[in-house]
């Protein structure tokens, strides 16, 4: 009983804590990824990096097949173990995933980043992007707009989310 309680703790507590840090994993829709990464429309050798990246289905969608490279930053060890095995099933050497607090992740050399937090994750991140995103760089928000920012284009589509380009 002990050796099946430990891990489903592990796991719960992993999960809360980084609920309550940023957001609850919500999964993001095949279509939805594919929304992403035609509005961002990478370039070979680009970095594309998503703050708060789950299970790493986003970052492996919109690389996959490019020389893009990936960077996904989650905070739960559950989700990031579950990154790193789909990285390995898929052989995306190009990709990467850091287990960590995305307030602490060095954004200076991101061509495009991405995330699907909460709206207050969202007002506490806009100052780390604005000190440290070079210009040009891409930022996409899912779902909530960043306030005070004005987007370059709001993609929409019957039921579903919104997803919001600015260009820094
Ligand atoms: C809405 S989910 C994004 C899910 C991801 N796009 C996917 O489809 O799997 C938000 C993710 O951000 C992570 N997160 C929340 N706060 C965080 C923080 N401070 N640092 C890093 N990751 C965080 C959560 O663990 C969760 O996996």
């Amino acid at each position: 009983m002990i050796y099946f309680l430990v891990p489903v703790l592990l796991l719960f507590f992993s999960l809360a804590y980084a609920a309550g840090s940023g957001a609850p994993w919500v999964p993001t829709f095949k279509r939805d990824i594919e929304r992403v990464r035609k509005l961002l429309d990478l370039k070979a050798g680009e970095i594309f990096v998503e703050l708060g990246c789950g299970d790493g289905r986003v970052v492996l969608g919109v690389t996959k097949g490019t020389s893009v490279r990936g960077v996904g930053v989650e905070l739960s060890i559950a989700q990031w173990g579950v990154a790193q095995i789909r990285r390995i099933l898929t052989r995306s050497w190009k990709s990467r995933f850091v287990l960590g607090n995305l307030f602490s992740y060095d954004l200076r050399d991101a061509d495009a980043v991405y995330f699907f937090l909460l709206p207050e994750t969202y007002e506490k991140l806009r100052p780390k992007l604005e000190a440290e995103l070079r210009p040009g760089a891409r930022v996409v928000s899912f779902v909530w707009p960043i306030q005070g920012w004005t987007p370059e284009k709001v993609e929409e589509m019957e039921g579903a989310p919104k997803v919001h380009l600015y260009v820094r």
